[in-house]
């Protein structure tokens, strides 16, 4: 296992910002990481696990030690009649997950189609699409200790999944690299439609009785017609999160805004689409230089070519001051910025 030292992040972050790491490590198995950790040079703090690096945004070069996250193995642990129980290396490309397990006619990940990046960092986020989030089918995960070189097992509770959350996100936050993911999937699968554009599509498809491939057909067709492909325009999906407020503020907006979107979450909160927010603050479209919002999409922030890291930052406050400014709603971030 080499450390190389002053490696270009570009192709590792599919803004395709252009930073340098002071260290680099690429990681196939658990001992390269055990190796790593024995390295008295190595300080553990300054370890940054990447994987496909679609949910980062890099505002300067990294002074630390980047590992590449190349974990590899899809095994099937066990089985009953109704559910797989299958072990990912955390390195495996989600998508090609995805595509295996419709492959072998499991269910339970086809709305999570075309998502970017690794296994690993799948419950990292809890991603979610389509009505669907990875905590529906988690199993648990084991993740190596950068402090000890320990192994730990962490079951769904201790994950303390939620909306873009993840116990990874927060108080664990640095402290383990991901190796291991085990993921639960039916057999029988149950198809989920419950999402308005799915369903549609489903029809302009001419399918009366969805499987879990023309779910995820349909869901490939929706992403590509509203989401930019990193291959050719950079970016990190949807820069913030949906904010959630309270049914009361809701009701006062609503009065001013009548069209304003929303989903229910409980009787007392609603989630409102950010992308509304900001398409309605005129930033949809925006362009300044390398940097801009994208025309089809308000809650993602592009980078068309050589932008630097902290104008996308600065992009970024500029439009969660004149979201606070015009409707009160704060919006938190969902790229991790480094
Ligand atoms: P990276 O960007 O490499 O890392 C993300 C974070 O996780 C970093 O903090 C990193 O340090 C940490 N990390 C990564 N791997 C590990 C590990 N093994 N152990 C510990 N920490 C780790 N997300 C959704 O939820 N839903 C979507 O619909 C969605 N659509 C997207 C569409 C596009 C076009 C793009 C570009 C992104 C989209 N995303 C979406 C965001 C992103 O794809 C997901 O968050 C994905 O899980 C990130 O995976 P990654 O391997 O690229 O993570
Ligand atoms: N909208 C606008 N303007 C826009 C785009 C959308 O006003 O430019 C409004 C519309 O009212 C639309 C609503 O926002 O109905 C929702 O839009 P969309 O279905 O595109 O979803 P989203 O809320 O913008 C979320 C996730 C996506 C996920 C999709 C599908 C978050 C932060 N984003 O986006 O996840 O793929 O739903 O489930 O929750 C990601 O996390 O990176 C990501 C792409």
């Amino acid at each position: 296992m080499v450390i190389r030292q002053d490696v270009s992040l570009r192709n590792y972050n599919t803004f395709g910002i252009e930073v340098k790491a002071s260290n680099m490590a690429l990681v196939d198995q658990e001992s390269d990481l055990s190796a790593i950790l024995q390295n008295e040079a190595v300080d553990y703090r300054s370890i940054l696990v990447l994987g496909g690096g679609s949910n980062i945004l890099f505002s300067g070069d990294y002074q630390g030690m980047v590992l590449k996250n190349n974990i590899l193995g899809r095994e099937l642990l066990k089985e009953d009649s109704e559910y797989v129980w299958i072990r990912l290396g955390a390195g495996e490309n989600w998508h090609r997950v995805v595509l295996w397990a419709i492959e072998q006619g499991w269910g339970g990940i086809e709305n999570l189609s075309l998502i970017p990046g690794t296994m690993g960092a799948a419950p990292m986020q809890n991603i979610g699409a389509y009505g669907v989030e990875i905590c529906s089918v988690f199993e648990s995960l084991e993740a190596v200790e950068l402090a000890t070189g320990k192994l730990h097992k962490f079951t769904a509770a201790a994950c303390d999944f939620g909306y873009r959350y993840s116990a990874f996100k927060g108080p664990f936050k640095g402290q383990f690299m991901i190796t291991r993911v085990i993921l639960r999937l039916r057999k029988q699968p149950i198809v989920n439609i419950s999402y308005g554009a799915v369903a549609q599509t489903l029809e302009q498809m001419g399918v009366k009785q969805p499987t879990i491939r023309d779910i995820s057909k349909a869901i490939i067709r929706i992403r590509e017609q509203k989401l930019p492909d990193p291959e050719k325009i950079g970016n990190a999906g949807s820069f913030f999160k949906n904010p959630t407020i309270d049914r009361e503020f809701y009701q006062t907006l609503k009065t001013e805004y009548t069209n304003i979107p929303s989903y229910p979450i409980n009787d007392n909160l609603v989630k409102i689409p950010a992308a509304w927010l900001i398409e309605q603050c005129q930033w949809k479209g925006f362009r300044k230089g390398p940097i801009g919002v994208h025309k089809n999409q308000a809650l993602v922030l592009v980078n068309h070519g050589g932008a630097q890291g902290p104008d996308l930052v600065q992009l970024s406050q500029e439009i969660q001051a004149s979201v606070t400014s015009r409707f009160g709603i704060d919006l938190v971030p969902e790229v991790n910025i480094v």
